[in-house]
C-alpha cells in the first residue's frame, strides 16, 4: 500500500465520526482533501451535515462537491473536525500548517467537541521537530519578527533554521488571511508546550503550528492496518 492509499483509510474510517445532522469542520492538505472527497459522496447519498472549512482550498473542493457550507460566524460551536498533520506524537501533539491553513485550522479545531487527525504512519515520530514548525507572522515588522522567533526559541532550547516561506516563483508564500508564514526547522521540539509558549509573545505571531491537548483522536493507517489513538475520554 503506498502512502496515498494509506490516506485513503484512514480518511474512510474517520466517517465513523460522522454522523446525521452533524456540523463538521473541514481540514486542508491531500489527506484531508480525501475525507472531503468522502463527505461529499455520503452528502450526494443524502447524508445531511453542514461543515466549515479550514481554507479557501478546501471550500472550493466542497462547494464543487455541493456540501453544504457554513461560517463559524453562523455556526460557531461544531460537532467534530477532521484534519491531516504533518507530524504528530504519541501524546496526539500535533505539527500542521505545511499547506499554510494553520490558523483557520487551529480555530475551527478548537470550536468542535472534538478533533479527529488522519494520517499515514509516515507522521507519527517519537520527538517534534523534524518538519520545520510554520508560524504564522503578520507582514509588518517581518525581519523583527524573524529574530525575536529565533530568540525566544533559543530561550526554550530550540535552535535552527529559521525562514520565510517563498513560493516557486521567489514571492512570499501568503496565507488565505494575508500574512506570511516562518517555517522553523528546529529537528527535535523537546518541550512543545514551552515552545508555543514563547513563540505566542513575539507581537508579530499571528499563530504556531503546534497543536497541544487539541487533538482527540488521531487514526494512523500503515501497512498493518488502521491504529487509533486516543486522549482518555474522547
Ligand atoms: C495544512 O495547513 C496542514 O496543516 C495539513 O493538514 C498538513 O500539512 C497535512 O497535509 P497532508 O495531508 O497533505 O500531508
Amino acid at each position: 500500500m503506498d502512502s496515498d492509499e494509506m490516506k485513503s483509510k484512514a480518511a474512510q474510517k474517520a466517517m465513523d465520526y460522522v454522523q446525521n445532522g452533524m456540523k463538521l469542520g473541514l481540514g486542508t492538505g491531500s489527506t484531508a482533501a480525501k475525507f472531503v472527497d468522502l463527505v461529499g459522496n455520503a452528502v450526494a447519498g443524502g447524508l445531511d451535515v453542514l461543515c466549515v472549512p479550514t481554507s479557501v482550498a478546501t471550500r472550493d473542493q466542497a462547494a464543487a462537491l455541493s456540501i453544504p457550507l457554513t461560517t463559524l460566524e453562523q455556526t460557531p460551536h461544531l460537532d467534530v473536525t477532521v484534519d491531516g498533520a504533518d507530524e504528530l506524537d504519541e501524546h496526539l501533539r500535533l505539527v500542521k500548517g505545511g499547506g499554510g491553513a494553520l490558523l483557520r485550522e487551529k480555530i475551527v479545531a478548537t470550536s468542535s467537541d472534538k478533533m479527529v487527525v488522519i494520517a499515514d504512519d509516515s507522521k507519527l515520530v517519537t520527538v517534534l521537530g523534524q518538519f520545520p514548525l510554520p508560524i504564522e507572522v503578520v507582514q509588518f515588522g517581518l525581519k523583527s519578527s524573524l529574530m525575536a522567533i529565533e530568540g525566544m526559541a533559543t530561550r526554550v532550547g530550540c535552535v535552527g533554521e529559521i525562514k520565510q516561506r517563498m513560493q516557486g516563483d521567489g514571492t512570499p508564500y501568503i496565507t488565505d488571511n494575508g500574512n506570511f508564514i516562518i517555517d522553523a526547522l528546529f529537528g527535535q521540539i523537546k518541550k512543545p508546550e514551552a515552545l508555543s509558549e514563547a513563540l505566542m509573545q513575539v507581537p508579530g505571531v499571528v499563530e504556531n503550528g503546534l497543536f497541544l491537548g487539541i487533538a482527540d483522536v488521531a487514526i494512523i493507517a500503515g501497512q498493518d492496518g488502521i491504529t487509533t489513538l486516543e486522549i482518555d475520554g474522547a
